[in-house]
């Protein structure tokens, strides 16, 4: 087999020195949790460098050019998700950013109603419920992290009067999982509703089409599409920015007067300050390196690496894994694959790919407690036992799992020195004592270094 990576990122040769003293390469498998950038998308960030200038702040031919360019970031950034022309594009620092100023904008009531499900993201539920007074609906999921979706349309036909708001993520950080949007869409417009996709996850892995699919709003980040500029976007209806900006401030008014405020254009005056004009840059350069790349063949190499590495840990059988494979293989997921290793602790796994192998994982419940929590099966009063321990800062008190995440820019060797990594652990145990460090939730080895890098040739 040979499922060579089919796009090219920064680092993607680092070698580092591990602990044990073997020089290995450094496999990258936490996608999603953030991205390395392609390395086109940081040449164009370096050619835009060479014309920078004020964005709107300014005249000048550096100025200019700078506008120009920005301009066809965003035009490049809303052809990726097919917004439509009633819809406006706002630039934030990232996607938890992004969902805490649309809850916002909406100016939601008491008597308003939010549809959200019982495993969202900790970004798409924590927004809704701090800046918002509305009443907050839980729409049941199963525990493979799918939609239950005929209490999803029982809950939104009960609510129809109330309902404004459906926020549900594009595609699970933790199962993969993508629900029907579509469908979602027709029972949330159908009862009223207006309908949010938290896309974190679906926009690295799958094309976006907010207009055929019926989104009205969407939030991703730039650091986990292949380019980490600092760069978050909204895309949201037009007509909530007909308003006093939530953040108000430099750069959102065209004159202020003792008679009162002229407020700037509607998408200039919710984007208070100066633009991050480099992170815009970056992120239209990665959505064209994505295009032309094209969907099929980063969804089919994603895939091949998938299901290799799931036929491969379904060999092992001290590896539970919490999503079945056969649910990977029947239903549209993306490459997420959440396992442990009987005998070790998440984190303590994590660790020890991390230190001997050069291997990056995340381990913990990975802002998605209820459901790692159905997995464990954990009572009330259990879970108030960790939550006790877990407020005295013991993280490491938490049950948890270990996630993979695959990327367009890892390849077969990659996944297949993951594989022999986790056999090769299952087998001998780590080579080094570890402690734990429960405050960073974590194990560290005893005699801990930092890590040597060595540049790739
Ligand atoms: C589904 C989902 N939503 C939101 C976020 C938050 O993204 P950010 O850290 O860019 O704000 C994440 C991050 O992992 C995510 O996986």
């Amino acid at each position: 087999m040979k499922f060579q990576a089919i796009a090219r990122v920064i680092g993607q040769k680092n070698r580092f020195r591990t602990i044990c003293g073997s020089t290995v390469r450094v496999i990258r498998l936490n996608n999603a949790a953030t991205t390395p950038p392609f390395v086109e998308t940081c040449s164009a960030v370096n050619r835009f460098l060479k014309t920078y200038g004020a964005l709107h702040r300014g005249a000048g031919p550096n100025a200019n050019k700078t506008v120009n360019e920005v301009n066809q970031s965003v035009r490049i950034i809303r052809s990726f998700v097919n917004a439509s022309k009633d819809q406006s594009v706002l630039f934030t620092q990232n996607t938890s950013e992004a969902i805490n100023l649309l809850a916002r904008l909406f100016r939601l009531n008491k008597k308003d109603v939010i549809l959200t499900s019982s495993v969202e993201h900790t970004s798409n539920n924590l927004p809704w419920r701090y800046n918002t007074p509305a009443k907050i609906v839980s729409v049941h999921s199963f525990p493979d992290g799918s939609l239950d979706l005929r209490d999803f349309e029982k809950k939104a036909i009960r609510f129809r009067k109330k309902l404004r708001i459906v926020a549900i993520t594009g595609a699970s950080n933790q199962t993969g999982y993508i629900p029907n949007i579509p469908k979602i869409s027709k029972i949330t417009h159908q009862n009223n509703g207006l309908l949010f996709i938290d896309a974190a996850q679906l926009a690295p892995h799958r094309p976006i089409n907010m207009k055929r699919d019926g989104i009205d709003a969407l939030a991703f980040s730039g650091h986990k599409l292949y380019a980490p500029f600092g760069t978050g976007v909204l895309v949201l209806p037009q007509k909530l920015l007909d308003s006093v900006p939530v953040n108000p401030g430099g750069g959102s008014i065209d004159m202020i007067s003792t008679h009162g405020i002229i407020w700037s254009a509607p998408a200039v005056r919710h984007q208070t300050g100066t633009w991050n004009a480099t992170g815009i840059i970056a992120l239209g350069a990665s959505c064209r390196i994505i295009r032309k790349i094209g969907w099929k063949k980063i969804m089919k190499h994603e895939r091949q690496l998938l299901n290799y590495t799931l036929q491969q840990l379904q060999k092992i059988p001290e590896v539970t894994l919490y999503v079945s494979p056969e649910k990977y293989l029947l239903e549209n997921r993306v490459a997420t694959i959440p396992f442990n290793l009987k005998g070790f602790h998440h984190a303590k796994l994590s660790a020890i790919l991390d230190h001997e192998y050069g291997i990056e994982t995340r381990a913990g419940t990975i802002c998605n407690h209820q459901l790692v929590r159905k997995w464990f099966q954990v009572s009330n009063k259990t879970q108030k036992e960790i939550e006790k321990k877990i407020r005295k800062k013991n993280r490491l008190a938490s049950y948890g799992i270990v996630r993979i995440s695959i990327g367009l820019h890892n390849s077969f060797s990659d996944m297949r020195k993951l594989i022999r990594a986790i056999k090769k652990v299952n087998q001998n145990g780590s080579a080094l004592k570890y402690k734990p460090d429960p405050l960073d939730e974590t194990f560290v080895p005893d005699q801990r270094q930092v890590p040597s890098f060595h540049d790739a040739k």
